[in-house]
């Protein structure tokens, strides 16, 4: 059944895209009944921009809202656990930002909140819509591809002081991580999204950039499970913005584009065959493929999908566990300077948290 799911934004920085590029998009899908923002200036602003008249300041205002179906949580890093909890316990569907909370257990909690719950949450990976990473998606699973021997993740950024003017960046505590969690979690869900799981890991991080707590540079070297390695490295501190993965298969070559963000552009991903033959082969697996609309606005689409047929989440609480597990054990590799096995396991020392051992 389809019908119109009506969404309480919370948080109006990144929420503001949200609704701008998620929601308006898909205007016969949601309507955006509520924003909700401490702060109050925003919160107006926002109101006017959008015309949304039910504006509130205090989140438990919305747990108690029985036509809302969904809470979308834009909140810093540190408060989300807490709000995606008391959202299931009121039976809401959640959509929250990325980094989803700072701790294996954390997520462990909120499966099995998710399980009592008739609401379910999905992660923000807009990232995955672009049409780059749904051809190569395609392809691999195909096995046009074929074996895949190595790949390279770059997310190089820049950010300076002025960025960690806002008080919850740069410190463990509210932004759970560093550049790791914040930045480079695109791209490397790409790289799990691809390839797959992670075997094992080896990792350096350092803070070299800006005077903050958390991590602004993390070079990484990766075993997968499929046997492929991987070079991941990420920095705030890179004039020339990148964002790239590179991906060497038997058959094909992928390089995507090195924008740094998720935003509509002419540059697409490369896809260079081994022979004629190979070429061939990839015409004709994408000679019907329709590229998902970008970013926020596919990944809502999908999720009403999802939500009005009861099926699979495009992007699920495993998916956020497959990305907290690399950074718990990215962490640890480079707390000990040693190798890490994943997946990382109730008993380990980092399960509940790495952000008090720095
Ligand atoms: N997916 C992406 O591309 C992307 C881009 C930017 C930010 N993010 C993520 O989005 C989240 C928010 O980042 P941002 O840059 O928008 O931060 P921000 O500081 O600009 O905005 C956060 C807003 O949340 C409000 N807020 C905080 N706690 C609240 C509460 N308990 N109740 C109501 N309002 C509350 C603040 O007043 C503020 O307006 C972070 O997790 C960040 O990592 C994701």
């Amino acid at each position: 059944m389809t019908r119109k799911l009506k969404v309480a934004v919370v948080g109006l920085g990144v929420g503001r895209s949200h609704i701008l590029d998620g929601y308006l998009p898909n205007k016969d899908r949601f309507e955006v009944a509520v924003l909700c923002d401490r702060d109050e200036a925003r919160l107006k602003a926002c109101g006017e921009e959008f015309a949304i008249g039910n504006l509130v300041t205090e989140y438990d205002a919305l747990l108690g809202m029985e036509d809302i179906d969904i809470i979308d949580v834009c909140t810093p890093p540190g408060t989300h656990k807490d709000l995606i909890l008391a959202a299931l316990k009121a039976g809401k569907h959640v959509i929250c930002e990325k980094p989803l909370v700072g701790s294996l257990a954390d997520i462990d909690d909120m499966l099995d909140a998710e399980s009592r719950s008739t609401g379910r949450v999905m992660p923000i990976m807009q990232y995955r819509y672009k049409e780059g990473v749904q051809k190569a998606r395609r392809l691999i699973e195909l096995g046009i591809a074929g074996k895949p021997y190595l790949a390279t993740c770059e997310t190089h950024w820049h950010r300076t002081s002025e960025y960690y003017e806002k008080p919850w960046r740069g410190n463990w505590e509210d932004a759970l991580g560093g550049t790791l969690m914040n930045h480079a979690i695109h791209t490397n869900d790409l790289l799990f999204y691809l390839l797959g799981p992670v075997r094992s890991l080896f990792a350096r991080i350092a803070t070299r950039v800006n005077r903050i707590e958390v991590e602004d540079c993390a070079s990484v070297s990766v075993e997968l499970t499929c046997g492929a390695i991987a070079a991941v490295t990420a920095t705030t501190g890179s004039i020339d913005e990148v964002s790239r993965i590179r991906l060497c298969f038997e058959n094909v070559t992928i390089e995507s584009d090195s924008r740094p963000y998720c935003r509509p552009g002419a540059a697409d991903w490369r896809f260079t065959p081994a022979n004629d033959a190979v070429a061939e082969e990839i015409e004709k697996a994408l000679a019907d493929f329709t590229p998902p609309p970008l970013g926020f606005a596919g990944q809502m689409q999908d999720f009403h999908r999802a939500i009005c047929n009861k099926t699979p989440l495009p992007v699920t609480l495993a998916d956020a566990r497959q990305s907290l597990d690399f950074a718990t054990a990215c962490y640890w590799s480079a707390k000990t300077y040693s190798a890490v096995a994943l997946p990382i396991m109730a008993d380990h020392p980092f399960y509940n948290g790495w952000q008090k051992a720095f």
